[in-house]
């Protein structure tokens, strides 16, 4: 009996799309797929994707889950999330015009030096919340207006990853706030497209996407769309989320008390705030967040997790990160003065330069592999510390943290995690962080709730919490000499 019980939340990731089917009463995770696709790096630094393969991925995961485990009748609506800053160019007849350029190419410095020259760094900050990065996507596009003119000439369509996707699924041209405000040419105080910067680049604001808050319905699923999915044509689909505000709304992060850690490859330093608080430093980046009308602060480390593979994969031959983690307990907090700085790939918050080197520093014949270890993980946790140090620097009182990602599930470095940070650190039960932010967003857009705080409040609850003891003063002291280290 069709009765919309469902939400169905698409996820596409740079190494797959994920999808979830969510019951909107339960909170529960009824079904997941995933479809993977590759990754293209045809020179040095660059990195992009062919968006046909993203939809078919799309297509498998929603047919999968529709063959498997739900009526298409029972999926009230679609909330959608992804990998964020990407560049897909269309012509005039939604034709792809080039492969995606994603979030991690970093072919654009000269574009994003360009672009501070035409606006001024200090400006850019004030509008967008953050300086230009390789990252985002109006560099993209610049080096495209330079390298490849004759593709710039048929340009009339400018979409990221995500909204290349709806497109397939809806026929429409639209974004979100979050995912928008990862372009550069957001202005985060109006949450629309800045015409100060799109005059100042010379760019066509025709080319971009209609700017909609996260739950605002963006679309519905076309017959096209239905003939090749499965899903039921006229089924709604809401603007959703980039996925790191996607990610924050699955931790159920609303206000900047509660800040939230994802400790994967890189490590993100997550707050909710209200108002719109710039760092004119450029070291803490602010973004419109996935709630509508409050704002973001987003810090990402660059090494987090890759810190603790690269540690394991050089020096300890093949033994679990487990086994890594329990052998650094055998010695005290601080290493006995080993400190690691964890920046192999230099670093983006705080310091914002690509050159910075990772080293061990005041190695003693007395430090054994068990030293190194417990320096790695404490070089990784002061890395984010310095994050969450430039959060309460914007005003906000953290007393607590939630963390998500692949460095949550010890325990025993949790509890390192709360001695460091000073404050309780606490995981999520729901671990699909992205995907599971894009279904709350879809239950708001479906009416099941009336707001995302809401939604927020009924499905996402904490598991296991972490309490900081009495090492938390010592590592206060082990983090200031730590950054002398520098
Ligand atoms: C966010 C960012 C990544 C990508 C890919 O700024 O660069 O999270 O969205 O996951």
């Amino acid at each position: 009996m069709a009765d919309g019980r469902y939400v169905l939340a698409i996820d596409l990731g740079t190494g797959g799309a994920r999808g979830l089917l969510v019951h909107q009463h339960t909170g529960d995770v009824v079904a997941t797929a995933n479809a993977t696709y590759s990754l293209d790096c045809p020179q040095p630094g660059w990195s992009q994707q062919d968006p046909r393969q993203w939809w078919q991925a799309c297509v498998h995961v929603i047919k999968t889950i529709l063959q498997e485990h739900a009526e298409a009748e029972d999926i009230a609506c679609i909330g959608l999330t992804g990998q964020m800053h990407g560049l897909v160019l269309l012509d005039a007849n939604n034709a792809l015009l080039r492969p995606a350029i994603l979030w991690n190419d970093q072919r654009t410095q000269t574009e994003c030096e360009a672009i501070h020259e035409l606006l001024g760094e200090q400006r850019l900050i004030e509008l967008t919340g953050k300086p230009a990065l390789t990252s985002f996507t109006a560099p993209k596009l610049l080096w495209v207006r330079t390298h490849e003119p004759e593709i710039y000439a048929r340009i009339r369509h400018v979409l990221l990853p995500k909204d290349a996707m709806r497109l397939h699924l809806t026929g429409r041209h639209a974004i979100d706030v979050t995912d928008a405000s990862g372009t550069s040419w957001l202005d985060i105080h109006t949450r629309q497209w800045s015409t100060e910067i799109l005059t100042a680049l010379e760019l066509n604001p025709e080319w971009l996407p209609q700017v909609l808050e996260s739950t605002e319905h963006a679309g519905c699923i076309s017959s096209q769309a239905a003939a090749e999915t499965g899903l039921l044509e006229g089924t709604p689909v809401v603007a959703g989320a980039g996925d790191q505000a996607a990610a924050g709304i699955g931790c159920g992060i609303n206000d900047p008390s509660t800040i939230s850690v994802n400790m994967g490859t890189s490590g993100v330093v997550f707050a909710a705030c209200d108002g719109v608080p710039i760092d004119p430093s450029g070291a803490m980046h602010t973004f419109c967040h996935a709630v509508t009308g409050k704002c973001h602060l987003m810090g990402c480390m660059l090494s987090a997790g890759a810190s603790l593979r690269w540690y394991r994969d050089t020096f300890c031959n093949g033994m679990h990160y487990d086994a890594i983690i329990e052998e650094a307990t055998l010695v005290p907090a601080g290493s006995e003065g080993l400190r690691f700085m964890p920046y192999l790939a230099g670093e983006r918050t705080p310091h914002n330069d690509p050159n910075l080197t990772a080293s061990f520093m005041g190695i003693t014949g007395r430090h054994t592999r068990a030293h190194f270890s417990r320096a790695v993980l404490e070089g990784i946790l002061y890395g984010l510390a310095d994050g969450i140090d430039l959060v309460s620097r914007s005003g906000a009182q953290i007393d607590r943290i939630r963390m998500s990602g692949g460095g949550a599930r010890s325990g025993v470095w949790r509890a390192m995690a709360a001695d460091v940070f000073g404050v309780p650190v606490a995981t999520v039960k729901n671990v699909n962080g992205s995907a599971y932010g894009a279904a709350l967003l879809a239950m708001v857009g479906s009416g099941q709730f009336k707001t995302v705080g809401d939604a927020m409040r009924a499905h996402v609850h904490e598991a296991k919490v972490a309490q900081p003891t009495g090492d938390t003063i010592q590592y206060q002291g082990l983090h200031a000499a730590w950054k002398h280290g520098l």
